[in-house]
């Protein structure tokens, strides 16, 4: 007996004429400028917030506003990634059922590269994206995944330019004639897809860009944080309630100095010292930053009255009963620079409980989460 032949699954037909490799090459060249940028700040962030010992000493803390544009570039490069890659998937999904499948183990690699690099880039970019809103709707780690995935993206996106070098080069300059001869069949096409596609990135970075570049923060619609909007005009990430810090008494607080010469000292006797006012900014890991005057005194100053020798690394406890930062660990190039303070006001008022009264780090070229609120103690290490 005959068995029925299975059936066909039908191919669809392309006929829209911009699923070219121009259109995938201009689009491809936008696209990885925007994962370069977001990688290379990405790895910045990550080496900031989480050095190997052994670059704890040669971090530098100058320039003050580098982290700030460091990390204001990553969110905005991320996000404008975004319309990027859906116009770099819609140029190429016709490819995606090109017969047969698979031609050979080669073939096959290829593909799967392709399938990583597809999966991680759509994976990194909205897990970035929901990151910025604080929604983490998955049971992991969101920063070392993150930090992996960014490895495999940019792994495959190597292996992708090599592959398609020979259709890149073809379609990389407007003069070639595998151009010329796409550009007299379209007509305005590709120019007005491109056009759209630039609008759309400079609309979506303009309505968001603001949050951390405030020269347009007046056009910060689309953006999670206002730079303006918070208590004392700053915002926070973690209020004193959500960090369990709350009803601390000015008069009953004590900081402790654990070094060579321990001491203790309170509030009244902080404001004694000698006081110094810097304007640096806090620049969240979430892209938002703004920069404010702090006064204070300089954590080299209690340092020094502990005995601390000039090497001397230093960890800082705060209040907090739990939380990733709660203990955070800075190396003497930080703790050693004429900015680094241990911040008593913000804009010559008193530090609202929300931005760590009675005391707080605040220090130049550092990840927001690294500027420790509600400091207890310091140890000298
Ligand atoms: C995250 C970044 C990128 C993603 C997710 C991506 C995605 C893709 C995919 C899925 C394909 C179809 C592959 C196939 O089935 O053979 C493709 C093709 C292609 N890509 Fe990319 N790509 C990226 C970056 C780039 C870059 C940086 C360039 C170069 C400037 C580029 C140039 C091309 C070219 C020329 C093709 C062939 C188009 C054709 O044959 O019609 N891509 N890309």
């Amino acid at each position: 007996m005959r068995l029925p032949s299975p059936p066909r699954v039908p191919v669809p037909s392309f006929t829209a004429r911009l699923h070219d490799p121009r259109t995938a090459t201009v689009i491809g060249r936008w696209l990885g400028i925007a994962v370069a940028v977001c990688f290379v700040t990405g790895l910045i962030s990550h080496v900031l917030q989480h050095p190997p010992e052994a670059l704890v000493p040669l971090l530098p803390s100058r320039p003050a506003w580098g982290y700030r544009l460091s990390q204001g570039l990553h969110v905005a490069s991320g996000t404008a990634a975004i319309p990027l890659l859906v116009a770099k998937l819609w140029t190429v999904y016709p490819k995606l059922f090109a017969q047969p499948v698979v031609r050979s183990v080669r073939h096959a690699l290829e593909r799967l590269s392709v399938a990583a690099m597809v999966a991680a880039a759509v994976f990194e970019l909205f897990s970035g994206l929901l990151n910025i809103v604080q929604w983490y709707p998955w049971p992991f780690s969101f920063v070392p995944v993150h930090f992996a995935v960014a490895w495999v993206l940019v792994g495959a996106l190597l292996v992708h330019v090599a592959v398609k070098a020979p259709d890149i080069t073809a379609h990389w300059s407007r003069r070639s004639p595998e151009v010329r001869a796409l550009a007299a069949a379209d007509g305005p096409d590709r120019r007005s897809l491109l056009a759209g596609l630039a609008a759309a990135v400079g609309a979506v970075t303009l309505v968001t860009v603001g949050q951390s570049f405030t020269p347009l923060k007046r056009f910060d619609l689309l953006a999670p944080r206002h730079p303006d909007r918070g208590p004392q005009a700053l915002p926070v990430n973690r209020t004193a309630a959500a960090a369990g810090v709350t009803g601390v008494s000015a008069g009953r607080w004590r900081l402790a100095v654990t070094g060579p010469r321990p001491y203790e000292i309170g509030l009244a006797e902080l404001r004694a010292m000698p006081q110094h006012t810097v304007t640096l900014p806090i620049a969240c890991v979430e892209g938002w930053s703004r920069s404010a005057e702090w006064t204070g005194v300089r954590i080299r100053d209690l340092l020094e009255r502990a005995g601390a020798p000039p090497g001397a690394r230093l960890r800082v406890v705060s209040l907090e009963g739990h939380g990733a930062y709660r203990v955070m660990e800075m190396g003497q190039g930080y703790a050693r620079d004429p900015l680094t303070l241990l911040a008593l006001r913000i804009n010559g008022e008193v530090l609202s409980p929300d931005h760590g009264f009675p005391a707080r780090i605040i220090a130049p070229n550092r990840p927001g989460v690294l500027q420790t609120k509600w400091v207890a103690r310091l140890e000298v290490l």
